[in-house]
This record gives C-alpha cells, structure tokens and sequence, in this order.
C-alpha cells in the first residue's frame, strides 16, 4: 500500500489501519466519477487552485474523497470535517489522511462536542474559500469563530438547507462574503436530490430494516425534488405510495403524478413507513406518534435530526431498546411500537453510503468548478447567494453525456435565428 508512513497532515480520525480498505473504495468511486476525474486531470496542469487554503465541511464519503483530491490536485490546500455526525465512513477518513495527505476530522458517530471541535479545526485552517453542506461552518464562522471571516474570499454550499439558511443571513443582510448555491445548479438537484435521495434513501431504508416495500404503504412527507425522488422509486418497487403536502403546487404536482395526497394526520391512521424530506422541523410530531399503528417505522432524509420530533417519542414511550443496529424500537403506554431509524439522521448517509458516485459526480463536478469560478472572480462578487454559472451547469451536463456515450442534436442555422426573432409568426 502506498500510504504516507510519516508526516501525516493534520487529523482526528477513528483509525489510520482502515486507510487501505478506504482506498479502494475511494477508487472504485472514482470510476464512476467520469467528470470529476477529467476537471482533476485538468486542475494537475493547470494549477487553479494553487496555494489556496479550502475548508471544506461534507459528508466524508468515497464520493467526497474524489472531490478532496481533485481540489488538492488544483493546487488547494484541504481541510475536510464532517457536516454530519453519523455520515462519516471511518475509512474514507483514514484513506484521505494516510493515502492521499488530506488534513481531515472526522469520526463516525462522533458526539455533538467532538462534531463542533472538528469544524473549529477546519476553521483553524484559515480557510480562503469554504465548501459546505447544510451551512454550518458558514454559521460557526459568522456567529463564533468570526476571527477568520476577514480572510474568506468565499464559499460554496451543496445542500437545500444551506441554501435556504444562507439566503436569511443574505437577506437579513448579514452574510460576510459570496456563496456560490451549488445545489441550485440544475445538474445537482434535478440529479443528485431526485435521483440520488431516491435511490439512497430506500437503500438506508432496506439495509437498515429489510423490508419488502413492494405493498407498503409508505407515507411521503415533502414532494420537492428529494421527495419526488424517493416517491416514483417506492412507486417503482410496488409500494402503495402517500404524499404529504404543504404547498398546494407541489401536492397538485403529486396528484398528477398519480399519487393519494393527504394532510399528515390522515395518513398516520393508515400508513406504515413514514419517511420525511421537508427540511422543516416537528413534521412528525406528537399527535402523529398517537395515531400510528403499531410496529409503524419512520426514518428522515432530510438534512438534520429535526424532521422527527424524538423528545415527543421518548415523553409517549415508556421504554426503547434497538432491535437492530440504526433501528430503535420505541414502546407506547397502551403497547404499540413505533421504530425509528438512524435516530431520525438522514437514513441514507447514516444506515447506507449516501447517493451513488455516479450522480455524485455532477454535484461534486458543480462543487470543483464553482470553487474554480470564486478563486477567479472573488472580487467581482458581493456579499449574496449565486446560482451556478450557467456555462459551468451545461458544461457539466454536456460531459456527463459524452462519459455516457450519448449525443444529441443542434439547432440548425435557421432555428437558432427562429429562436432569437420575433417577427415570424403563423
Ligand atoms: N450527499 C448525499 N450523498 C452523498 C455522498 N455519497 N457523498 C457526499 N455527500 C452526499
């Protein structure tokens, strides 16, 4: 193994001894990150990123790994933590420390104190451009370790959540320096948040549980991207398929789709998986819990462990024990059983591997590249939240299609003037 027996960059990892084991998974991605191996073909000559300090906080996976060493090949100096508790893969970790000297903090299941202390070690770093997932280094940075704003040029977030919280410090005018929205980038979430949370989330789901969906009644709570995702492939595996709904367009959407919509507290009389993707809070609350029937499972894979209100479970029940690994069995005064999985962290991080290489690919893509943008044009940039350059979303697009074989047409001459004219008409 080709591992750096001596000086290992900075670190808090669970155990260097699985770095070998976390290379070939890093490797086995990467074969199926078609792009992101051309961007890091590219950044080894051209050198974008040289010198650059990068503070990134994502999900430490084999797919985050690929984007670490394609930053790192740019020129960047990285410092990866984790922006989740229990997403880490203890290999990856070690493999990105031992393997390819990427200064990393991160430990599977580490408490909320140690998950803090490894986003301050990011920090330490004086990072000159932040890559985040959920904003909560962003967040650190603004309201506690606000020393090392000054020296931020600027940042990127991968995640709805993020986004939605940095467009509040945006609008409150609050937000220090530009972020660049990785996950409005039409080939991150039409991909990543349908596709990837999709498959993802039912893999947590039956890796966690083992459950035949097929005849499933599955309650859906949210019908965004992530929840339309993991809607049609639930529907795909012959589950009988529930949308819950808050906003009138989305529900008309899932109505359309060919789905039962309903209001939450109908569908816990009569579902029995209930799997929520809002990015909200409380949204399976109390009065829920009551009207579930017995052996009912609920799971999260939204960004944070708020979607599941657990301290309600844990006031109803009178006692829990886990009746598998990640499926936590909660029993109800009058006896019924609730189970809920990953401790309402996000299933498919937690109880599986996250979204396939593949889609991360796009994603992680988008992320390179908008790092690339911010290194160039920091200074053209104001304290706002930007949308992915439209070049850089097609040019995504256009080399995933080509890894896939796939061509496509042009406009001929005469459509693109038809397009750009007005006075044609019947
Ligand atoms: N978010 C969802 N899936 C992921 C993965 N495989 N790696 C990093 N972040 C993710």
């Amino acid at each position: 193994m080709n591992t750096m027996s001596q000086n290992l960059p900075k670190h808090d990892i669970k155990d260097p001894n699985l770095a070998d084991a976390g290379r070939q998974r890093i490797e086995w991605a990467d074969r199926h990150m078609p792009v992101i191996r051309l961007i890091r073909e590219r950044f080894e000559r051209e050198k974008p990123l040289k010198g650059l300090r990068l503070a990134a906080c994502l999900h430490v996976t084999t797919e985050t790994a690929n984007l670490a060493r394609t930053l790192k090949a740019g020129g960047g100096e990285v410092t990866l933590c984790a922006s989740n508790p229990l997403s880490t893969q203890d290999d990856t970790a070690a493999a990105l420390v031992c393997c390819y000297g990427i200064s990393t903090f991160a430990i599977r299941g580490e408490d909320n104190d140690t998950y803090y202390r490894h986003l301050h070690d990011a920090l330490s770093s004086k990072p000159q451009i932040t890559l985040d997932d959920g904003a909560d280094l962003v967040s650190n940075l603004h309201q506690k370790e606000t020393q090392w704003l000054d020296g931020v040029m600027g940042g990127t977030e991968e995640t709805t959540t993020g986004v939605i919280r940095l467009n509040s410090m945006a609008e409150e005018g609050v937000l220090r320096y530009p972020i660049v929205a990785v996950n409005d980038a039409l080939t991150k979430h039409l991909f990543d948040n349908r596709y990837g949370t999709g498959q993802s989330t039912l893999d947590g789901i039956i890796r966690a549980t083992n459950l035949l969906l097929a005849g499933t009644r599955i309650a859906i709570c949210g019908y965004g991207w992530c929840g339309k995702g993991v809607a049609s492939r639930a529907k795909g595996h012959g589950a009988d398929v529930i949308i819950v709904e808050v906003d009138p367009t989305r529900a008309l959407e899932a109505v359309m789709d060919g789905f039962r919509v309903m209001p939450l507290a109908e569908a816990a009389k009569v579902g029995t998986l209930f799997i929520t993707v809002t990015g909200n809070k409380h949204v399976l609350r109390e009065e829920h819990f009551r009207a579930m029937s017995d052996g009912a499972i609920v799971a999260n894979s939204g960004h944070f462990n708020v979607e599941i209100d657990l301290e309600a479970l844990e006031r109803l029940s009178k006692s829990q024990r886990l009746v598998r690994p990640l499926v936590r069995e909660y029993e109800m005064e009058d006896g019924r059983r609730i189970c809920v999985l990953a401790d309402g962290r996000l299933v498919n991080l937690s109880a599986a591997e996250g979204h396939p290489a593949s889609v991360m690919d796009m994603s992680f893509a988008n992320q390179a590249l908008a790092v690339e943008h911010i290194s160039r044009e920091s200074k053209n940039l104001s304290n706002k939240v930007y949308t992915v350059p439209v070049e850089i979303d097609r040019k995504v697009a256009r080399l995933k299609l080509e890894s896939l074989g796939v061509s496509i047409d042009q406009l001929t001459p005469e459509q693109d003037r038809y397009l750009k004219s007005w006075t044609e008409g019947t």
